[in-house]
């Protein structure tokens, strides 16, 4: 049932902390609407989108977790299942799914590139409640080792890069995950001009994945004067 990452750790299969905030996110869901999970894995949040969504697109690079997956939703909710990438997903597939009211992105490490490419890709035009699941600070010891790496990996959470350098060492705190996802969603509302909010999260301590919800909608589109 639980899960064996890249690096070979096991991850639970569905932690409490990762259940009780997306369910709390759940509940700003106006309506059933059409559901995307980038990291879909087993399906065990699946399995409780089910009661949720009108449509399931279930992504994950891994078959044979995909085919629990749909055991799980099968005969509850319209799915349809991408055995890719998700980065490929996102360039091949996504651009022809135009409504969507949530996405999940689930990860074992950093989402974060997948974070920009969905955004680059998918244009809001309703509300869309974004679930994320970044576990990067679990390798807050390897990250942090030494300044080049710990900029390495901060890149990935930026839109745009900052033209000027920073070449002083920094004192990286545990919790820098969660500074950095929402730093990511700013940037992106700003970008693409969305409203956002800040749902909830569950940090706990010493780097445990943090879980977070935002909702992301359009800004009205102000009046010529
Ligand atoms: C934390 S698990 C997902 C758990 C799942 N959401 C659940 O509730 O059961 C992360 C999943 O992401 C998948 N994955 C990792 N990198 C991926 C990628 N680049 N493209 C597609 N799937 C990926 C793994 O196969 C794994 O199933």
């Amino acid at each position: 049932m639980n899960y064996v990452t890249k690096a070979g750790n096991l991850a639970k299969a569905l932690e409490n902390a990762k259940l009780k905030q997306r369910l709390e996110l759940l509940r700003k869901l106006k309506k059933p609407g059409a559901f995307l999970e980038l990291f879909a894995g087993k399906g065990f949040l699946s399995q409780i989108y089910a009661d949720y969504a009108s449509q399931l697109f279930l992504v994950d690079e891994n078959m044979h977790y995909l085919q629990q997956a749909e055991k799980r939703v099968q005969g509850r909710v319209s799915y349809r299942l991408f055995c890719k990438n998700n980065l490929d997903f996102i360039r091949e597939d996504l651009p022809s799914i135009n409504d969507l009211c949530f996405v999940d992105f689930d990860a074992f490490g950093s989402p974060a590139k997948q974070i920009q490419s969905f955004f680059r890709t998918f244009v809001i035009k309703k509300p869309l409640l974004v679930a994320v699941t970044d576990g990067l600070g679990l390798r807050w010891g390897w990250v942090c080792t030494n300044y080049r790496s710990f900029e390495n990996y901060s890149r990935e959470y930026f839109v745009e890069l900052p033209k000027q350098q920073v070449r002083r060492a920094v004192h990286v705190p545990r919790d820098f995950v969660k500074f950095f996802e929402d730093l990511l969603m700013m940037q992106i509302a700003k970008k693409y001009n969305y409203r956002l909010k800040k749902v909830n999260e569950s940090v706990r301590r010493r780097g445990f994945p943090v879980y977070l919800g935002y909702m992301l909608e359009p800004r009205k589109e102000t009046p010529v004067a």
